[in-house]
């Protein structure tokens, strides 16, 4: 992942979703390895890199990462311009974190490109006895929008590569 290696291709990726569903800590596990416990609400805008090869190709993938909460957001189609994918992120445990990823959807569709590609994810699995939102409901709502689908833990990493792995190959 040298910074000196030659870049193929830059592959911009927004993630999405209510406040405090993880969408920060999702983005530093990938980006960085790590998980803050003590994660602050995000105001405005960041974006935090990461390079890997997908195909023998030189990827950097350049993540996108807002406020969740309606106050700080100045959702501006500037935030979606030129995202080739999203990940819109619920959490497990607040069943009304699912029930707004259908509007999450239409903003998506309102506001980015046709052709994105979108990774519906439900974050903080390691909390199973927290579960509000069955994983068949989740699904069953993926297939019918055409999203792929995937539950991730940020706190302990699982499936958060697999997931951004798979939205980026599908970009590719
Ligand atoms: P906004 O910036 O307000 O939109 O929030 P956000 O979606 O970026 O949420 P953030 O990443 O700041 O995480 C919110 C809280 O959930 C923090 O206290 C995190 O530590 C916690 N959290 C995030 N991911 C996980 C996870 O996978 N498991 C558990 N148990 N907690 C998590």
């Amino acid at each position: 992942e040298g910074s000196r290696e030659k870049i193929d291709y830059v592959f911009k990726v927004v993630v999405i979703g209510d406040s405090a569903v993880g969408k920060t800590q999702i983005l530093s596990r990938f980006t960085k390895n790590e998980f803050c416990f003590d994660s602050k609400s995000t105001i405005g805008v960041e974006f935090q890199t990461r390079t890997l090869a997908i195909k023998s190709k030189v990827i950097k993938a350049q993540i996108w990462d807002t406020a969740g909460q309606e106050r700080y957001r100045a959702v501006t189609s500037a935030y979606y311009r030129g995202a080739l994918g999203a990940m819109l992120v619920y959490d497990i445990t607040k069943r009304q974190s699912f029930d707004h990823v259908a509007r999450w959807v239409e903003e998506l569709r309102a506001h980015a490109d046709n052709s994105i590609a979108i990774m519906l994810i439900g974050n903080k699995a390691d909390l199973v006895d927290l579960r509000a939102v069955p994983k068949e409901d989740a699904l069953e709502f993926a297939e019918n929008q055409g999203l792929f689908f995937s539950e991730t833990s940020a706190l302990s990493g699982d499936n958060v590569d697999t997931a951004f792995f798979k939205l980026l190959e599908e970009i590719y």
